[in-house]
């Protein structure tokens, strides 16, 4: 089968041999404020902060070829032009390679005795890109060749970047001083930001002006000053800014020069924002400059980040027999949790970075995939989110993370949005044991004033689902529940209008979620023991409603072979063998097995086995069979897909571990374990098929009723990442922190049973052997703090 790539594990890298991959593949870049994007071919952008107000490279989405824009080296030897990562000139390429790495990637280009070998990295405690372009002469003559760099600048807000002309075509400033062009359009008004990019070595031309440098009639294939060996010096007023740099080099056989670019990003105070009229205080851009002059600075810089990766993923390992489940969880489904939580779903190769901004429910599900490795940082965002909640436990949907402040329009009423804040915290207490966090005053809508305990947030939040039972005594919808496009309360007939913003008709509704049931059981369960650690007597009433809450899900929410979905705003039953499409979902399966209604009844094996006899295809769980066949007023966005795509019957990858982790419950571990294998990059041999990339979680696969099924869409940015290593690290492997130690409890197929562990748990660090011979048992570790080493034999 036709590949592009490989693992490196030993590196913690993916080696990508093709430049011509299926679809961009990318690399996320950043570990405090300033992020980049960048493809295999070195497409991609920067931000700091924000991806939709503080944009710094433009970038265009949906360009024709895809992944335009991006920083680009070209190289001009004799008559012919290329670049290390082959885009945009596409010249071929003795070889190539590109190497994605924890927070670098290194891309490597050799053509005619020629090799440039180009790291890109985002070093800590700096807003900049770091590229290191180091050239060599492999062949046995010498060469006189062209350095040019690349680089166009966003006019900072990506949204109006991309429409505003008749005002952006005429903003446009620079300046070019010693070895930097700085780009500082609006920094003359409002703007205290500037954005540059230097060099550590005098250049022999340079261009700012996208039109000198390219051409009119050119594209990024072919700027006529590389074509022509030249540069135009060019200023930019208006039009398109840009910044270019030319090395004229000689180079010896064997003889390698090296270049360190910097592409920063610096705020100025607003009373030292200029040095003379009109001429911006360049004093912080040049101290960048300093700290990355020469290539020890830059090694130093280098080594920090991987030092840094390797603090961080060495905080959890795993040795196993089987090497594809290694990579997952010791490097890159970590990985992924990590990029999840920094970029929420803003910026992807999916996300333009300019619609959404920090969800409620996403970021507080993202919590469980790194409270372990940066518990300090999850602390603040659980107070962030919770401080935009509103008083009576609705929540903003989103939030903006310039501002932190609710997005007013998203809006709420989305229903399952504040049991997660429960689900954030208690993941967050269980990993830390900071039970103080719960003391911690937080205002509601970022009121000042209007603060209360984080404990009272989440009474709140638990609250607001008793407050708002339907007729069954189930919990009503809201707007949607976890899933966006199932609007039951909306009835869109207008084109123009989203169905997530467009009139609610929830007040008066029937609709009523088995999905939120099935978290308000078992994230009731949580909290009650949660309550009952810190002796909090509300503890009683919340083991009552979810109990009450139990029943009305036996009583009205089990359908003879699985749960039911919901019902319609009508009272009629959504995801029942009564319905002609759509009769079982997964997300009530998922949930309801979670929490083990009816187990003992035998409902949650039924529910199962349904699971996989009716949503199970080769790639995956679909969400939902039969697909919708057309739209159905009365459920809104979920019919607007196509079968087999998004909430429309794709395998929404997000969901899969929701059953995974119900079926470890039930002891059903070779079910677990297939349906992980499923979902999981690294267990997929078809990447032509797959099309994203074979390192990262898909939001969502095609699944059966698609013209493709298989082939993966939403890299990245998506629940996925948290939920799979909630579902492979305690459900599988069974490492499950509690409030007060580690309970051992793993459920993978025998087999596969002999592993080794390393964990870090608060001050404590664990060497544990387990030997797993398929039989249901548990071991508790209480916290102690100090190394431990412990064999576990069940
Ligand atoms: C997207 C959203 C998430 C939602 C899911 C299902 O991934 O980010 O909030 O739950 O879709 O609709
Ligand atoms: C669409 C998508 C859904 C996503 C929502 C967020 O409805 O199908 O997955 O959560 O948009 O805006």
């Amino acid at each position: 089968m036709e590949t592009f790539g490989h693992f490196e594990d030993a590196s913690r890298e993916y080696v990508i041999t093709r430049p011509d991959t299926p679809w961009p593949w990318i690399n996320y870049m950043g570990t405090e404020d300033f992020f980049s994007l960048i493809s295999n071919t070195a497409g991609g952008y920067c931000f700091c902060r924000d991806a939709k107000f503080r944009r710094i490279l433009r970038y265009r989405y949906n360009g024709v070829p895809m992944d335009a824009g991006g920083r680009y080296y070209y190289i001009k030897d004799g008559d012919s032009v290329w670049n290390p990562g082959w885009k945009p000139c596409k010249t071929t390429l003795d070889s190539y390679e590109c190497r994605h790495g924890m927070g670098y990637s290194r891309i490597k280009g050799c053509k005619d005795g020629l090799e440039a070998d180009a790291l890109f990295f985002v070093p800590i405690g700096h807003r900049c890109e770091v590229h290191r372009i180091r050239l060599t002469n492999t062949g046995s003559a010498p060469k006189r060749i062209q350095l040019y760099s690349f680089a166009e600048w966003c006019l900072w807000n990506a949204s109006t970047d991309m429409e505003n002309f008749q005002r952006n075509l005429s903003t446009g400033e620079v300046e070019v001083e010693g070895k930097v062009i700085y780009h500082k359009t609006e920094y003359r008004e409002r703007r205290n930001h500037y954005a540059f990019f230097g060099v550590n070595r005098p250049f022999d031309g340079f261009d700012t002006d996208r039109e000198t440098f390219i051409g009119m009639y050119n594209g990024f294939e072919a700027p006529q000053q590389v074509l022509s060996g030249k540069s135009g010096n060019s200023l930019a007023h208006g039009w398109s800014p840009i910044a270019s740099h030319r090395f004229d080099i000689g180079l010896e056989p064997g003889a390698s020069e090296e270049f360190i670019f910097v592409l920063g990003y610096v705020e100025n105070p607003s009373d030292k924002k200029f040095v003379a009229p009109g001429v911006i205080n360049k004093e912080a851009a040049l101290r960048m400059m300093d700290a990355f002059a020469a290539p020890e600075q830059v090694d130093a810089a280098f080594a920090a980040l991987k030092a840094f990766w390797d603090g961080l993923l060495g905080r959890f390992t795993l040795q196993s027999d089987v090497p594809e489940l290694d990579r997952t969880v010791n490097i890159w489904n970590q990985y992924q949790c990590m990029i999840t939580f920094f970029f929420s779903r803003s910026a992807s190769y999916f996300e333009s970075g300019i619609g959404r901004g920090m969800g409620f429910r996403d970021s507080n599900q993202d919590l469980a995939g790194i409270v372990h490795l940066i518990p300090e940082r999850a602390r603040q965002r659980i107070l962030d989110i919770a401080a935009t909640q509103f008083p009576d436990g609705g929540c903003y949907h989103q939030y903006q993370p310039l501002t932190k402040r609710g997005n007013n329009d998203i809006g709420g009423g989305f229903n399952d949005d504040p049991l997660w804040l429960i689900f954030g915290t208690v993941a967050y207490i269980r990993e830390t044991g900071d039970f103080g966090i719960l003391d911690e005053r937080v205002p509601f809508d970022n009121k000042p004033g209007t603060e209360v305990s984080l404990l009272d947030h989440l009474k709140i939040s638990f609250k607001h689902v008793t407050d708002n039972l339907g007729p069954h005594g189930l919990p009503l919808i809201g707007r949607a529940d976890w899933n966006d496009c199932l609007n039951l309360n909306c009835f869109s007939d207008n084109p123009d209008e989203s169905f997530q913003t467009t009139e609610n008709k929830s007040e008066g509704s029937k609709a009523e979620s088995l999905m939120i049931a099935g978290l308000f059981v078992a994230e009731g369960r949580d909290f009650a023991e949660l309550l009952e650690r810190i002796g909090d007597s509300g503890a009683a009433l919340v083991r009552e409603a979810v109990a009450n809450m139990e029943t009305a899900v036996k009583k009205h929410g089990w359908d003879g072979e699985w749960f039911l979905r919901a019902y319609d705003y009508y009272g009629n039953k959504i995801g029942s063998r009564e319905c002609e499409e759509g009769k079982i979902f997964i997300e009530s399966q998922g949930w309801c097995t979670m929490a083990r209604i009816g187990a003992d009844e035998g409902l949650c094996d039924k529910a199962l086995d349904s699971a996989c006899k009716l949503l199970e295809c080769e790639h995956g769980l679909v969400l939902n069979t039969p697909a919708y066949t057309s739209y159905i007023k009365d459920y809104g966005e979920i019919s607007s897909y196509p079968g087999g795509y998004k909430e429309n019957a794709g395998i929404f990858c997000h969901n899969n571990p929701w059953v995974i982790i119900g079926e470890a419950m039930a002891g059903r571990a070779d079910d677990a374990w297939r349906h992980y294998c499923k979902i999981t990059p690294a267990f997929c041999k078809d990447q032509n098929l797959r099309k994203v990339e074979p390192y990262a979680f898909c939001q969502m696969v095609a699944g059966k009723d698609a013209a493709k099924p298989g082939e993966g869409k939403n890299s990245w940015l998506t629940g996925t990442a948290a939920w799979t290593w909630k579902a492979v690290s305690e459900a599988l492997l069974g490492i499950k922190p509690q409030f007060d130690g580690l309970l051992i409890e793993p459920c993978i197929p025998a087999r596969y049973g002999n592993y080794k562990i390393h964990r870090r748990f608060r001050d404590a660090e664990y060497d544990i052997t387990i030997r797993f011979s398929g039989k249901a048992g548990s071991v508790f570790i209480p916290y102690k703090p100090g190394k431990q080493e412990l064999e576990i034999n069940l």
